[in-house]
């Protein structure tokens, strides 16, 4: 079987101090990447980033603030090197109604989920774009959606309409960099659910506010909702993002991939 070779790649994974972006970190490693954590979490991520050894590191970034992107890319250039890819995986889920729709929670889901992966597309554009800092010559985004962009479940309004805008976003700046002549393709993964800290609160979330009768009965409902009849784990999409950013995805660009066992639509 053929290896997906990331040797010679550097790469920035927001939210890569736990969940998700942690596994995506370890598999970009594993697969010879050198990598950048890049969270809010300053202890936890600078923890992930020493597991994985000496050529990577972690760097401070709130993916809402301009001024902390820009500081994030500048840190990846210099200890790796260079910036091939960033993955957009930092997000927030704050479950609710939409007749208890509280709008703090609602901006901090738009900043977090929108927001964000827009900054990190403008800066990654900015130095992977001919000319850029991190030597010009092209590379790789991938913005970390949810299948929550495809079905309507419950609960979760909010956040499928940000996941929803991740979709859009996607495409749109891959046309950017097609017409501009940028070099980087622009992908997004809709994961399925996962059952980490965000999966499980989701589920005891949808049962408090009175849509299932429990947690085990929510997911449940997903998993009877899943051709594959399980959950997603995390190596399911930590094996999503290194092929999308590896060159055997090399004419894959400005599309969704799901990686949810056929929940989606
Ligand atoms: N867990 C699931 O079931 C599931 C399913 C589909 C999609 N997703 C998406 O996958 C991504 C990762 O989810 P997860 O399950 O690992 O969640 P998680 O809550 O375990 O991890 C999210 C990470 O993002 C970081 N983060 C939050 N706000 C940030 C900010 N402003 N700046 C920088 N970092 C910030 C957190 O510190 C944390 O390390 C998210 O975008 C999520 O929406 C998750």
């Amino acid at each position: 079987m053929t290896q997906i070779d990331l040797n010679g790649r550097a790469a920035l994974v927001t939210g890569g101090a736990q969940g998700l972006g942690e596994g995506m970190a370890q598999a970009l490693a594993g697969a010879g990447a050198k990598v950048v954590i890049a969270d809010i979490q300053d202890e936890r991520g600078a923890k992930v980033a020493e597991t994985l050894g000496q050529a990577h590191g972690f760097v401070h970034l709130d993916v809402t603030n301009d001024e902390s992107w820009a500081a994030a890319v500048a840190f990846a250039i210099e200890q790796l090197g260079g910036l091939d890819v960033v993955v957009n995986n930092a997000g927030a889920e704050i479950t609710s109604l939409l007749v208890d729709l509280d709008p703090e929670q609602a901006r901090k889901m738009l900043d977090v989920n929108v927001l964000g992966p827009a900054l990190g597309i403008k800066h990654a554009f900015r130095v992977m774009r001919p000319g850029g800092a991190a030597g010009g010559g092209g590379g790789t985004i991938i913005n970390i959606a949810s299948v929550a962009a495809t079905i309507a479940f419950p609960g979760i309004s909010i956040y499928s309409a940000t996941k929803s805008a991740v979709d859009r976003l996607t495409r749109v700046a891959a046309m950017e960099s097609g017409k501009l002549g940028y070099g980087v393709r622009v992908n997004c993964i809709y994961p399925g659910l996962v059952p980490n800290q965000m999966g499980a609160n989701l589920a005891n979330d949808v049962a408090r506010i009175g849509l299932f009768g429990s947690p085990e009965e929510a997911v449940g409902a997903v998993v009877g909702l899943t051709p594959s009849g399980r959950l997603a784990s995390t190596e399911d999409i930590a094996a999503a993002v290194v092929f999308l950013a590896s060159d055997k995805a090399g004419f894959i660009n400005g599309v969704g991939l799901p990686v949810d066992g056929g929940m989606g639509m």
